[in-house]
């Protein structure tokens, strides 16, 4: 990791995580390099790609072109903490159910984005939904699936439903 710095203290998926980190280092930087949470991936690592976005304080956020300090008394949200503990997220478990995953460079910046959305906006239309997930790039995809996996997760979260049970 090279020379340490500077303290940071930080609220990561629940957990507080007090670290030493050089003080160049981003946010997602510190979440791969020295907290080991690798879910948030480093793809073009200048805030153009979408593959590093994680949820800062619900907001979806670009984690390659966060300083880490700029992260302290913010809760952090990785792909990592998105699962609740009676399953996964609603929006990961309708992925799986729209076969809407891509691969897994991208997806877990495309779901921080998409629960990102649904917090703020939990009725999204179809152009709010491209809206949102304009900044998570994926050469290989038509994104129809993965908007129809958004929409049916916002209306499972606004109803209620606990999961998609009868329909794998
Ligand atoms: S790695 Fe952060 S936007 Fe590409
Ligand atoms: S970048 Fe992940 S499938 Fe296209």
């Amino acid at each position: 990791m090279g020379a340490t710095n500077r303290i940071v203290d930080l609220n990561v998926n629940g957990d507080r995580r007090i670290a030493g980190v050089p003080t160049h280092y981003t946010l997602l930087e510190t979440l791969r390099y020295v907290l080991g949470l690798t879910g948030s991936k480093q793809g073009c690592d200048k805030g153009d790609c979408g593959a590093c976005t994680v949820l800062v304080d619900g907001v979806a956020t670009l984690s390659c072109i966060m300083p880490v300090w700029e992260a302290e008394g913010a809760e952090v949200v990785t792909v990592e903490g998105l699962a609740r503990e009676s399953g996964p997220h609603p929006v990961q478990d309708e992925f799986d159910l729209n076969g809407a995953a891509q691969c897994g460079f991208c997806t877990p910046g495309i779901l921080c984005s998409a629960v990102g959305l649904l917090e703020r906006n939990p009725a999204p239309s179809r152009e709010e939904i491209k809206e949102a997930l304009s900044g998570n790039l994926c050469r290989c995809t038509g994104y129809t699936k993965i908007y129809n996996a958004v929409e049916a997760a916002a209306e499972r979260i606004r109803t209620g439903s606990a999961d998609g049970a009868g329909r794998r």
